[in-house]
């Protein structure tokens, strides 16, 4: 199809001077404030078409090849749900352990592979800075899906537009991030991203899983007020939105440490009356023990809606970097 690089009548042709176009996604560090409201926009276009037609042609004869080292049951089949939603097709790499990667080959063999067959590549790996890495040897871009405890900016997208959407605003909200903040790449990537509103971040983990000191920093730079705590009593009842995360079992290096850590919090109706009424409880998912699914049928729970919202991310994220929106 002959492409007509300023066209407006999309989906014919893609835009290739588009902003977004070809672009990788690999750290919410791109993102500006305007950006955000843009992707915003288009995820919330997306939701309206998604519930009036459900399925829609805008990456008809597009291939996304998803490559997942590490398990994952939401981001990578909201990915492919996003991309067949759009009209386009998906190569699923689930287990690469049926790939040539238990040949010996190197991640970068393996992306140059997949973007001579694809159009887009979405990658989870278990080393921080491999999605920078694979992303610098391709041509196609390529989006990280969580690079092992570094970061995962399309969750911390939806993470943003869940708030935007439940609560309409960021402005003056108090937001309180609770659990393995060490470890939990979905919160290194959505403090990052919410320092660029006018929010009050509340850190509160065991002492081991403190957020770390790179991240504080940066947040600081943007002039965001922090503060760290052991015990969330203190700051539920002033929560906005309650941020809980698993303890990442798998990426300590002693297990004895995990054991004694694992159930440092638990949210259940009882704990959760001296919250606001008015406030959402949001969680990355999968939950272990830290969310009791006592409280699931909660108005506030808005994890599984969480979930739903990543859908639309997602799509607007894929018809941005292929020239479509
Ligand atoms: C998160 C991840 O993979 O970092 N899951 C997800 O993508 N929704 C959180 C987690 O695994 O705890």
């Amino acid at each position: 199809m002959p492409t007509n690089s300023s066209s407006p009548h999309l989906p014919f042709g893609e835009n290739k001077n588009a902003e977004w176009y070809g672009k990788d996604i690999i750290s919410v560090k791109q993102f500006k404030r305007e950006d955000l409201e843009y992707i915003f926009g288009v995820a919330h276009e997306m939701r309206g078409m998604v519930e009036r037609v459900g399925t829609f042609d805008l990456l008809k004869g597009k291939i996304l090849a998803n490559l997942f080292y590490e398990p994952s049951t939401r981001t990578s089949s909201s990915f492919t749900a996003a991309m067949e939603r759009l009209g386009g097709s998906v190569i699923p790499i689930n287990e690469v352990k049926y790939s040539s990667v238990t040949k010996g080959e190197t991640l970068t063999d393996t992306v140059r592979t997949l973007e001579c067959y694809a159009d887009v590549i979405v990658l989870r790996h278990p080393e921080t800075g491999s999605a920078a890495i694979a992303a610098k040897a391709m041509r196609k871009p390529l989006i990280n899906a969580g690079d092992g405890a570094g970061e995962h900016p399309t969750q911390a997208l939806l993470d943003a537009f869940t708030i935007r959407e439940e609560l309409k605003h960021f402005d003056n909200l108090t937001v309180t991030m609770l659990g393995d903040l060490k470890y939990g790449r979905t919160v290194h990537s959505l403090a990052r991203l919410l320092s660029l509103f006018d929010v009050k971040l509340n850190y509160v983990s065991p002492d081991i899983l403190k957020m770390p000191k790179e991240v504080m920093d940066e947040v600081k730079e943007k002039g965001i007020s922090q503060n760290e705590f052991s015990s969330l009593d203190k700051v539920l009842p002033e929560t906005d939105v309650l941020y809980v995360t698993r303890v990442q079992k798998e990426r300590f290096e002693n297990a004895d440490e995990y054991e004694k850590v694992k159930g440092a919090y638990v949210i259940d109706p009882a704990i959760m009356q001296a919250a606001k009424q008015k406030m959402i409880v949001m969680h990355p998912l999968p939950r272990v023990t830290e969310i009791s699914m006592d409280f699931d049928d909660d108005p506030r729970a808005a994890y599984f809606r969480q979930m739903e919202y990543g859908l639309y991310v997602r799509m607007a994220l894929l018809a941005m970097v292929l020239g479509k929106a």
